[in-house]
């Protein structure tokens, strides 16, 4: 198959809702990470953005629509409190997970009894979804365990010939993928970090639970609320090390252990340490969130063998950026404090 790579003048954008209108699988932009959409309602369509990332089949899709009235033929009952998130934070990066309709295929919803949901802001994304006057189901457009992409050279890198189009909308502005939450009652559950962050949320709900698959790694045999939580995510080839600590034990802990080949991922230059190569993704939460997943492709192409990393903020979408390195470092924290 060959990838059409279109822009995102209005007959292009009509080209891509003609795609997916006949069932294909079309990468598209969105605020947090690129997608690879096709129709939520359409199983066999559906299938096929499984076969392209080869992504295991009891793993969700997030359905993403264009307006509010859409959530009527996918959700079964929406929640009192997401009401009053989707007010606050829709149009936005927060997907919201309910019981679904029947109208959505258990291909979408990895044979779950609910769905995710998310309003996306990127105008592009918005646009796509109004042409086609469907919903569309749309993972992170990266293969299967490797790091999301952020524009859409990425997703041809991967996606090259196992899908029909990419439409390029230029850089991701938020860098990571959307908040996911549930309910329990009055509660909210995080099930995946993100730009929404805890802090938001508790502005609208008292009770914000944070679930112990965001910062630990689960145990075989414990229930898992998001099956994207059972999988080694954001991988790139090099073994990442997290190193919580300062600064000072930070430095001694890498020079005496960093080989030829290996590397640090660095907040801002003034961290080098001699002799280690170095790429940086910024000072604040919001700047690393933008760029990590560009890094971690980047060391693939360097040929990183280990990349040492401090752990960043928690605070904000900080914890997302916390959260998607532990993940790629599968989990391997090395405590020096
Ligand atoms: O920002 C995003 O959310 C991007 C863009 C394209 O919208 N999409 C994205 O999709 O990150 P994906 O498939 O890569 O991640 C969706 C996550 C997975 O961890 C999945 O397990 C979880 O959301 N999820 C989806 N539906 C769910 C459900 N019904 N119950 C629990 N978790 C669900
Ligand atoms: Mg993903």
């Amino acid at each position: 198959m060959n990838t059409v790579l279109l822009g995102t003048t209005d007959p292009e954008l009509e080209e891509a809702a003609r795609l997916l209108k006949s069932g294909e699988v079309v990468g598209i932009p969105t605020e947090t990470v690129y997608g690879l959409a096709a129709n939520a309602f359409n199983a066999e369509a559906v299938k096929k953005i499984f076969a392209a990332k080869g992504r295991p089949c009891d793993n969700p899709l997030i359905v993403h629509i264009s307006s509010m009235d859409m959530i009527g033929d996918i959700a079964s009952q929406v929640p009192e409190a997401a009401i009053k998130c989707a007010k606050r934070f829709w149009p936005g990066p927060l997907t919201m997970i309910m019981p679904k309709s029947d109208k959505i295929p258990l291909v979408t919803s990895g044979g779950l009894d609910t769905v995710g949901i998310r309003f996306p802001s990127n105008p592009v994304a918005r646009r796509i979804i109004e042409l086609c006057g469907f919903p569309l189901a749309a993972p992170s457009a990266n293969l299967s365990g490797s790091p999301s992409p952020t524009n859409a050279s990425r997703v041809m890198e991967d996606m090259n010939g196992r899908i029909a189009a990419i439409v390029d909308g230029g850089e991701s502005d938020v860098g990571v993928e959307s908040t996911v939450i549930s309910f329990e009652g009055n509660a909210i559950r995080l099930l995946r970090p993100g730009k929404i962050s805890v802090e938001l949320l508790r502005t609208v709900c008292d009770e914000v639970l944070v679930d112990r698959g965001v910062t630990d790694k689960l145990a075989e045999g414990v229930i898992v609320r998001s099956p994207g939580m059972k999988y080694k995510h954001y991988a790139p080839k090099a073994n990442v090390v997290l190193v919580d600590s300062d600064l000072d034990s930070y430095k001694e802990y890498v020079a005496s252990n960093a080989v030829q080949g290996d590397y640090c991922l660095l907040f801002d230059e003034s961290e080098k340490i001699p002799g280690v190569p170095y790429l940086t993704y910024g000072l604040s939460s919001e700047a690393q969130a933008h760029c990590l997943f560009e890094r971690l492709r980047q060391f693939d192409e360097l040929g990183a063998k280990t990349v040492y990393t401090r752990c960043p903020s928690q605070n904000g979408v900080g914890l997302a950026v916390y959260n998607r390195i532990l993940r790629s470092a599968g989990f391997n924290l090395v405590r020096l404090k």
